[in-house]
């Protein structure tokens, strides 16, 4: 038995927004974040789904104080985001007290866009609270791209992509928050790696279909 046995929320997966489904998860009690939030593209796929709060970045400096309060000190939060509106998010982020300590690129074998250029990768940044201790492990900060299908959901990330960043930002038992879980990816990748995961999804169909994943 691991403290973390113990933590409320534990291998949950809640259908809320984030920012109010946070509010009752206790101070620094979150060992690691993974997450994916809509990227401010007001993105649509061929077959017109779309994305809650890909219109507007409102909720972006409310969900990432949430984030930052639930989340231990000296401890990281690695966030993808697009490039389009990077100001929005660093400016929330650097905001809310994260400092960012490193960009993540994949780089893809197809163009997911092309217009002024092949758009062929996808980025996070790796943010940290307070000083985290240097990894046992150190990833490099450019990857080759899995895809996902995107079956479950229109941005659906690989589990592939998400396994090697929980392994080396947190330890077997630890929790791993997803605050914009869609189908569940990042909840999936925590359980397969022996940690556990609180994963909340707004979208009711999404957040059914990462409850199915992770039966
Ligand atoms: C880019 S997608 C995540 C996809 C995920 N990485 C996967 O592999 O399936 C972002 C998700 O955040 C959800 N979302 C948007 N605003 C939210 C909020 N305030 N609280 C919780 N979820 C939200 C959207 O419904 C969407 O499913």
């Amino acid at each position: 038995m691991t403290h973390h046995d113990n933590h409320p929320f534990a291998d949950c997966i809640l259908n809320d927004d984030c920012i109010e489904a946070l509010k009752p998860v206790p101070d620094e009690t979150v060992d690691l974040v993974v997450t994916d939030p809509p990227y401010l593209v007001n993105y649509k796929d061929r077959s017109g789904r779309s994305i809650i709060g890909d219109d507007n970045g409102d909720w972006l400096k409310p969900a990432f104080s949430e984030i930052i309060r639930v989340l231990k000190n000296h401890a990281f939060c690695v966030s993808f985001s697009g490039w389009n509106e990077v100001d929005k998010f660093m400016t929330a982020w650097k905001d809310v007290g994260f400092k960012p300590v490193g960009h993540l690129v994949w780089h893809k074998h197809y163009a997911s866009n092309s217009r002024y250029l092949n758009y062929r990768h996808e980025q996070a940044f790796l943010l940290a609270k307070g000083n985290p201790p240097i990894p046992v492990m150190i990833l490099d900060d450019i990857h080759p791209w899995t895809y996902s299908g995107n079956e479950l959901h229109p941005n659906q990330k690989s589990v592939e992509i998400i396994k090697p960043l929980i392994r080396a930002f947190s330890r077997q038992d630890e929790l791993v928050l997803d605050p914009f879980a869609g189908s569940g990816t990042t909840a999936l990748a925590a359980r397969n790696t022996g940690r556990k995961y609180l994963a909340i999804e707004k979208d009711k169909n999404y957040y059914d279909t990462a409850i199915r994943r992770l039966r």
